[in-house]
């Protein structure tokens, strides 16, 4: 008989999904989860968005066959992803449709080890959990640089710049394209001209992560680094995903978009990906996507949904004011002003690992050892709960 599995080492648990299921099993009334990144809407509920509820309605109603969706996904749906990246869609870039932001990054470290097995890949730190677990696990050796300055609740951009200076030529780096997770601290637009330019003289490969385009200043100007890097010329990789900004988490609506130096070469690399999604999930899922498609594609669902998307947007940067003035009244000293400063969806908060255990603990408020605040899970019923968690915490 095999003795296959019996001698598997345990696995590491990734830490956001692990401390999400403890959230799920933890049986206290009152407990709120400040670890996933999950939008909730004011009554604490993950919307179902109007212009979604529309195009599913119609979609519904057409009762189509669910026959296999195109390896790449449907050239609508592609294109509609290339005009939110670039503005419109870019002759020198081919976009496939994937599973989620996750499932891009994947096919995209996928295609970049058939290229180039050797590079290492650069991740920041912090990183969103899952980058270092990822790229490791496609088979890169994956180092860091440093982006966090702890000190102003911003980017340590001396650092991160000198970092990526040092980097081998052909080296990948990851960069988050706005609303940096799990900092929320983003580059200036100074600062990622300076990027674009430091990654085409080094000959570095970005591979931008923009999982949160709309939850930062806005559709537009969220999308400046991808522009930048798009009129820079150089080749370079997206990784996009709709669940955040269609509250479709659980449909795993995402794109990998390849940019490559000339319309031949998109070419290449698009045979290339579809070869490698073929031999793995086959073709993607086809419900999530007709309905992003639908809304990005219809004129007043469209609408509907840019009005959503900034209602998203501004009730979080109305609870990270609540919350950085409320903390910084009762903690003056511990920084707590940078909440404020800082964008998207989470924030690096200075809240140590024992002050997040003592919150678990005590308040049943549930946030990241790093001290990763979901700020888009707060709302006026319980933003009071979290800061009187935090506040315990830190009085110890
Ligand atoms: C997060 O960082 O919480 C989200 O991106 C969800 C995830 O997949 O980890």
């Amino acid at each position: 008989m095999t003795q296959l599995f019996s001698g598997i080492p345990a696995a590491p648990l990734d830490p956001i999904m692990a401390l999400n299921d403890a959230f799920a099993a933890d049986a206290r009334p009152g407990k709120l989860n400040l670890v996933v990144g999950v939008y909730s809407d004011g009554a604490g509920k993950v919307p179902r968005l109007r212009a979604v509820q529309q195009a599913e309605a119609a979609w519904l109603g057409k009762a189509l066959p669910k026959t296999y969706r195109p390896i790449e996904g449907t050239k609508p749906y592609r294109d509609a992803v290339q005009a939110l990246l670039f503005g419109a869609p870019l002759p020198r870039a081919t976009t496939l449709q994937a599973l989620g932001g996750t499932g891009a990054l994947r096919v995209g470290a996928e295609v970049l080890k058939a290229l180039r097995p050797d590079a290492a890949v650069a991740v920041s730190t912090p990183s969103w959990e899952n980058h270092k677990a990822l790229f490791a696990q496609a088979g890169f050796a994956v180092v860091d640089y440093p982006y966090f300055d702890a000190a102003t609740g911003g980017v340590d951009f001396a650092g991160m710049a000198a970092a990526l200076e040092a980097l081998p030529e052909g080296s990948v780096v990851v960069l988050h394209g706005c609303c940096h997770n799990p900092t929320g601290a983003d580059l200036s637009p100074e600062q990622w001209r300076s990027v674009v330019a430091l990654c085409g003289r080094r000959g570095l490969v970005p591979f931008l992560d923009v999982a949160y385009q709309g939850f930062g200043a806005g559709l537009e100007e969220d999308a400046l680094a991808v522009r930048l890097f798009a009129e820079s010329g150089q080749e370079f990789l997206v990784a996009s995903s709709f669940s955040k900004s269609f509250s479709l988490y659980g449909e795993r609506v995402g794109a990998i978009t390849f940019a490559a130096g000339s319309e031949g070469d998109a070419a290449k690399v698009h045979a290339l990906a579809k070869r490698l999604v073929r031999v793995n999930y086959s073709n993607p899922p086809t419900h999530g996507a007709a309905l992003v498609e639908t809304v990005l594609t219809t004129p007043a669902l469209r609408a509907e949904w840019e009005a959503e998307l900034g209602e998203m947007r501004q009730r979080i940067q109305q609870m990270r004011v609540r919350m950085a003035d409320s903390l910084q009244q009762r903690h003056p000293g511990r920084g707590f002003d940078a909440i404020k400063r800082q964008r998207g969806m989470f924030s690096y908060s200075g809240i140590t690992p024992a002050e997040a255990q003592a919150m678990r603990a005590r308040h049943g408020v549930y946030a990241l050892d790093t001290g990763r605040i979901c700020v888009a899970a707060l709302n006026e019923g319980n933003i009071g709960t979290a800061l009187d968690a935090v506040s315990a915490a830190l009085e110890g």
